[in-house]
C-alpha cells in the first residue's frame, strides 16, 4: 500500500498531519519531554516488534497527541508493516452514540472494528469524558479486546496516578480500577510533563 494510503487510513485529524513528526518535536530544555520523545523512537524503532504500548501522561498542551501522532507518522514513513489507526476516545463515543439513534448512521460493530483490530491504536484522550456507565462499558469493552489480543495500543490522558493537585482526580477515578489494572500490563507509562506548549505564541519554544 502507498504510504500516502496508509496516512489517509489512519485518520490522523488533519491538524496534526503536518508538523508532528518526532524531528519536529522540540525538547525545550525540559528533562521529562526529551525522555518521552526518545520512547517514542524506541517503539518506532521496534515496530512491529512492540509489545507493550504506551501511556502518555500529562496536562494540557503538553505534547501527547503530538507524540503519539508522530509514531504512526514515523511508521508509516519508514514503510513498516502494519495497520495503524487514530482515534479520539470523546469522538468516538459521540459516533457511538450517533449511532444508536439513527438508521443511517454505520453501526456499533461497524465503527468498532478497526478500533478493535488495528495493529497500532492510537487512543487520544482517554479519561476526558465524564465516566458514565457507558463510556466505562465501551471503554471496557475496547481496552480489554485489545489487551486479549496484545495488541498495541498508545493512550493519552491529562490524568495521572497521583495528582499533584489533591483536588484533582486521578486515572483510576476517571476509569475505574479493574481497567487502570489492564492499562499497567498493556501500557508503559510516560509522563509529558511541560507547560501548555499552545500559550507558545511569542515561538520563543520553536
Ligand atoms: N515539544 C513540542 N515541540 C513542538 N510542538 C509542540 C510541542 N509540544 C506541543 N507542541 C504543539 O503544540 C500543540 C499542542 O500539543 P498537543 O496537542 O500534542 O498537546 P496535548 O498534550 O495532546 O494536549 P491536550 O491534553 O490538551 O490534548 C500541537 O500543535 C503540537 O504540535
Ligand atoms: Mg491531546
Amino acid at each position: 500500500m502507498k504510504r500516502s494510503q496508509k496516512r489517509v487510513n489512519a485518520q490522523i485529524p488533519a491538524r496534526y498531519t503536518q508538523h508532528c513528526t518526532l524531528a519536529g518535536f522540540h525538547e525545550r530544555g525540559n528533562a521529562s519531554l526529551a525522555s518521552a520523545k526518545r520512547r517514542i523512537a524506541r517503539l518506532v524503532d521496534e515496530w512491529p516488534m512492540a509489545e507493550r504500548g504506551l501511556l502518555l501522561m500529562g496536562p494540557c498542551g503538553s505534547g501527547k497527541t503530538h507524540l503519539a501522532v508522530a509514531a504512526l507518522i514515523e511508521i508509516i514513513a519508514q514503510g513498516k508493516p502494519g495497520r495503524l489507526l487514530f482515534s479520539n476516545f470523546q469522538d468516538l463515543i459521540q459516533e457511538i452514540l450517533a449511532s444508536i439513534d439513527s438508521d443511517h448512521a454505520p453501526s456499533r460493530s461497524e465503527i468498532l472494528e478497526p478500533i478493535l483490530t488495528a495493529d497500532l491504536l492510537v487512543l487520544d484522550e482517554l479519561g476526558s469524558q465524564k465516566p458514565t456507565q457507558f463510556v466505562q462499558d465501551m471503554l471496557y469493552y475496547i481496552i480489554n479486546t485489545r489487551y486479549n489480543e496484545q495488541r498495541t495500543t498508545i493512550f493519552t490522558t491529562n490524568y495521572l496516578d497521583e495528582p499533584r493537585d489533591p483536588k484533582e482526580e486521578s486515572l483510576e477515578t476517571r476509569i475505574g480500577k479493574r481497567l487502570r489494572s489492564r492499562l499497567f500490563e498493556m501500557a508503559e507509562r510516560v509522563l509529558v510533563e511541560a507547560d501548555d506548549y499552545r500559550k507558545n505564541v511569542s515561538g520563543k519554544w520553536v
